[in-house]
């Protein structure tokens, strides 16, 4: 119905159009290069009633679209919270759906029209049911998150679209962007990218308020719809009065007052022919009094209420009546809410239909009516008083209800607006919940949020009980997912505060604890593992006694987080593997998404605290569990969780030709699927995977991402490691003093959040940085090396420990100190070696080539003996083993600092093997 506004305007005749000549032109060459094969895209902007929609329809409606498909939509002003409602307007007028469709209908005119068109569209079908309110019974659409849903729809939109303008060029027009919801928005945005190959034109009308990105591409042209010129506004007086000398002056009123806005003008006209200061009829009209006695308001609205001020009192009130359905008013709607007898709601309709408030759109299937103008309704509803406002909300609820009862699902959206306007409380909260649900169903998170805040401000006229503050907070739960995507995490804070503080008051332990879990979650994500660890444990208590695995699963899963952002890698470890054979035990692979993220986030986190202990192969073995279990669940979100941890632990283990692809594809699903939590991941271990292979520019942007969008969320936990990633990378691009201060500022980081294994990172970074600077600081350098090393060593982080001593190794070569540097970097090797972390063992190799030609190795490690003398056969560097391995022991405690007591035994081991002479 809303395609056929100026369509039925038209029925009763139109305003003849003046002026636009050029805008006209202007479209009409677009649209030839459009036809051409380049798609253009135009934005027609300017003030309500200057003429934006009028000049589509003008052009929309001649000889020169012959041939294109032309598809028409447009945004409504209750629309913002009701997601994709202009795009399935635009679907229901593609496959010619009409009201008295029911689902069945529906599904054959779809299916046929798609599959008609191509056959290799079917896999698009569900997301066409979805948004065209059907059921849909399709188990694999259903197995997918919300996020990879919203994707395929926002594809399967396009790809209709382009595959259309193949055999046809196509005509799209949106109007009134300034009402659209987030998600046409991203469909329009999705579309625009793949316009300029296409043979289509998009048309877009908006008022000056709405801001859109298209302004650079090249195919966009805007054309701004100023008021009409005088002359052209003297041409529609003209046509619309007459020219009657006397009009003259009240002519050169109205263009003044009106500014030349075509609708002003049309309503000013209305106006002096109701109150008779023109007599005669249209297009020869006379002055009924004296032109000083005529008074014009000084705006659109003024006059507009006025007008509706003159009504009879039965026309006035059916006419606010209608303006409280909307824009668009069924008529067995408007009657079913007032109580006029039939035959006066006839006579009432007419006058408004004569005196142009209302036109009929459509006589068949059923009769509806529409505003003439946003403006008209506006207005009409603004001259209600509060009250009666409310009650008609109330009674609309009741009337969809009654009218609509068999297809409640389809009218959500509208039942939860009026319920919430008309106060009717307890159905409000209920339908604005039911709405929210289906934005969040659709990843449509703005909207989702939107709705569930609403229901919240209901709620809280419910009667006090148990009853409504479990709806309370089970509403704040629900708000908590698509706040999360958006990152607003002080908003879920809040929101888990209140509602813990609810659960309590209730004694309700099963609500308390998925409470703890959004709390836990928030705390984990903000840095604070102290008090996630907390949380974790409360929720794993209740999990344990009230025996629900979900819970445990989660609580568990967190915990194990947490201990690893806190560096307790072993405790991590331990409360993870219980997790994962927990996990596995439970549900086994396959069942439901959300065990599966959670069997391999929980594997795959494991996988990465071995990983930083250097236990690569078991590190291993977990992953290839993960992956298994992502295959099996066929999510992407799943996959590229497993992904991102695999590259991980290859770019932990130097193996940069394993990590590459894998982290790669992570971060393009990322994109793809808009994962913005996960995505700053595998941003910055791409980041630094580059940077290790030479591609500084491609790894600095990426490695400055994943700092940027960590922030971006709010998120703190892991920045600390992320920034030192980055300080890595502008360490190795040669920009030392961004790198220093970057350093520093991922130090105080892991301070600040407890991070005590990022601390160490950031510490060795640092040692790294110092080391380059002069002499003068080859004592700093010392320093911080000694103080990761410390850390590293209490912490158990082989790898890291591996990489400080190589660190400590070069800093003594470039001082001269021999003996040192050999002893450092032997043990470094050795632990290299031991680990098979080859990267690093190469440049640790190529170091002890630079410091000179005797390297000793202790006596009972013949194989890494056999594997020097392989590495530097032909080599200037001499391999020995050493047989005074007991004596020298003394010297080798004091290489590895005086943590070494703590250290433990394998490293010790390693040590002793590698002492030197
Ligand atoms: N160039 C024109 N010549 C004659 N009449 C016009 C012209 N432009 C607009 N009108 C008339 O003015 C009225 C308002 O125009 P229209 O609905 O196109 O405004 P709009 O810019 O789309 O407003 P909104 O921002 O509310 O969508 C309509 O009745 C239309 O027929
Ligand atoms: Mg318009």
């Amino acid at each position: 119905p809303v395609r056929s506004r100026l369509q039925a305007a038209a029925v009763r005749g139109l305003t003849p159009f003046v002026g636009r000549d050029k805008e006209v032109d202007k479209l009409r060459e677009v649209l030839e290069r459009a036809g051409a094969g380049h798609g253009q895209i135009v934005a027609v902007a300017g003030e309500p009633g200057v003429g934006k929609s009028r000049l589509l329809w003008e052009f929309t409606h001649s000889h020169r679209v012959n041939g294109w498909v032309v598809l028409e939509t447009t945004a409504m002003s209750h629309g913002k919270t009701i997601s994709y409602l202009p795009v399935s307007e635009m679907l229901r007028g593609y496959f010619q759906i009409d009201e008295r469709d029911d689902e069945r209908r529906i599904r054959e005119k779809v299916t046929g029209k798609l599959i008609t068109l191509d056959e290799s569209l079917r896999p698009a079908l569900p997301a066409f049911f979805q948004l065209l309110d059907v059921s849909v019974e399709d188990p694999e659409w259903q197995a997918q998150d919300p996020n990879q849903r919203r994707q395929r729809t926002l594809d399967a939109v396009k790809r209709l679209l382009l595959r259309e303008s193949q055999i046809q060029p196509v005509l799209l027009i949106f109007e009134s962007l300034h009402w659209v919801d987030s998600e046409t928005q991203a469909f329009l945005d999705s579309l625009v990218e793949s316009l300029p190959t296409a043979r289509a034109l998009l048309l877009a009308s908006y008022r000056p308020e709405y801001q859109h990105t298209w302004g650079s591409k090249t195919y966009y042209t805007q054309f701004r719809i100023d008021p009409l010129a005088p002359e052209s506004a003297d041409e529609l007086l003209h046509a619309l009065l007459g020219d009657d000398p006397g009009l003259r002056p009240l002519k050169q009123v109205l263009i003044n007052r009106t500014e030349g806005n075509p609708f002003f003008l049309e309503e000013c006209v209305r106006t002096l022919m109701e109150t008779k200061a023109l007599t005669g009829e249209r297009g020869a009209y006379r002055l009924g009094r004296e032109v000083q006695a005529i008074q014009v308001p000084a705006t659109v609205q003024a006059v507009l209420a006025a007008r509706i001020d003159r009504l009879p009192i039965e026309a006035r009130r059916l006419l606010q009546a209608a303006a409280v359905i909307g824009m668009d008013v069924p008529l067995n709607l408007l009657h079913a809410i007032t109580d006029a007898p039939e035959d006066l709601l006839r006579r009432s309709l007419m006058q408004l239909q004569s005196a142009e408030f209302l036109y009929e759109v459509s006589l068949f299937p059923a009769v509806e009516y529409t505003f003439k103008h946003a403006l008209t309704q506006d207005v009409a509803y603004s001259t209600l008083l509060q009250e009666r406002r409310r009650a008609l909300h109330a009674r609309i609820v009741a009337a969809i209800e009654h009218l609509h009862a068999e297809r409640l699902a389809e009218h959500v959206e509208r039942l939860a607006h009026h319920a919430l306007r008309g106060e009717v409380w307890d159905k409000a909260v209920g339908y604005l919940r039911q709405a929210g649900a289906k934005a969040a169903a659709r990843a449509a998170n703005r909207e989702a949020v939107m709705l569930f805040e609403q229901a919240l401000v209901a709620v809280q006229h419910l009667p006090e009980g148990r009853a409504s503050m479990e709806r309370a907070i089970d509403l704040r739960l629900d708000l908590r997912p698509p706040l999360l995507q958006l990152g607003h995490l002080e908003r879920v804070l809040q929101l888990s505060q209140d509602a813990e503080a609810m659960a309590e008051k209730l004694g309700d332990d099963q609500r308390m604890a998925r409470v703890y879990t959004y709390l836990i979650n928030y705390h984990y994500l903000k840095g604070e593992p102290e008090l996630a660890v907390e949380y974790g444990e409360r929720c794993l208590r209740i999990g344990d006694t009230v025996n629900d695995p979900a819970l445990q699963a989660l609580a568990r899963g967190y915990l194990g987080y947490s201990y690893h952002a806190q560096g307790h890698y072993r405790r991590a470890e331990f409360v993870l593997k219980q997790n994962v054979e927990a996990l596995e035990s439970a549900w086994g692979q396959a069942e439901g998404p959300q065990a599966g993220i959670s069997f391999v986030t929980s594997s795959g986190w494991l996988a990465f605290t071995l990983a930083e202990l250097g236990e690569f192969d078991a590190a291993n073995t977990y992953l290839d569990r993960a992956q298994r279990a992502a295959e099996a669940s066929g999510h992407a979100y799943t996959h590229t969780i497993a992904r991102t941890l695999a590259g991980l632990v290859w770019l932990r283990r130097g193996q940069l030709d394993q990590a590459l692809p894998l982290l790669q594809k992570s971060l393009d699903a990322c994109r793809e699927k808009n994962l913005d939590v996960w995505r700053p991941i595998p941003s910055s271990l791409l980041g630094l995977t580059c940077i290790l292979l030479g591609r500084l520019d491609e790894g600095l942007r990426l490695l400055e991402d994943g700092v940027a969008l960590t922030e971006g969320l709010g998120v703190r936990a892991y920045l600390a490691l992320w920034t030192t990633h980055l300080g890595e990378g502008l360490l190795a691009a040669g920009q030392l003093e961004r790198a220093r201060a970057v350093a520093q500022r991922a130090l105080e980081q892991a301070q600040a959040h407890k991070e005590r294994g990022h601390q160490a990172w950031a510490l060795r970074l640092q040692g790294e940085i110092a080391a380059r600077g002069d002499r003068a600081e080859m004592n700093a350098a010392l320093e911080l090396y000694g103080r990761a090393l410390a850390l590293a060593e209490e912490l158990k982080m082989r790898p890291l420990l591996a990489r400080v001593h190589l660190g400590l190794g070069q800093l003594h070569a470039r001082a001269g100190d021999r003996d040192k540097a050999q002893e450092h970097v032997a043990v470094g090797l050795g632990l290299l070696r031991e680990m098979d972390i080859r990267f690093w063992s190469a440049r640790a190799a190529e170091e002890l080539m630079g410091l000179g030609h005797l390297f000793i190795v202790a006596r009972h490690n013949v194989e890494l003996y056999e594997y020097l003398k392989q590495e530097f056969a032909g080599e200037p560097v001499t391999v020995m083993l050493d047989r005074r391995q007991a004596e020298r022991r003394q010297r080798g405690d004091e290489a590895a600092g005086e943590d070494r007591r703590k250290g433990d035994r394998r490293r010790q081991d390693t040590d002793q093997a590698l002492r030197l002479p």
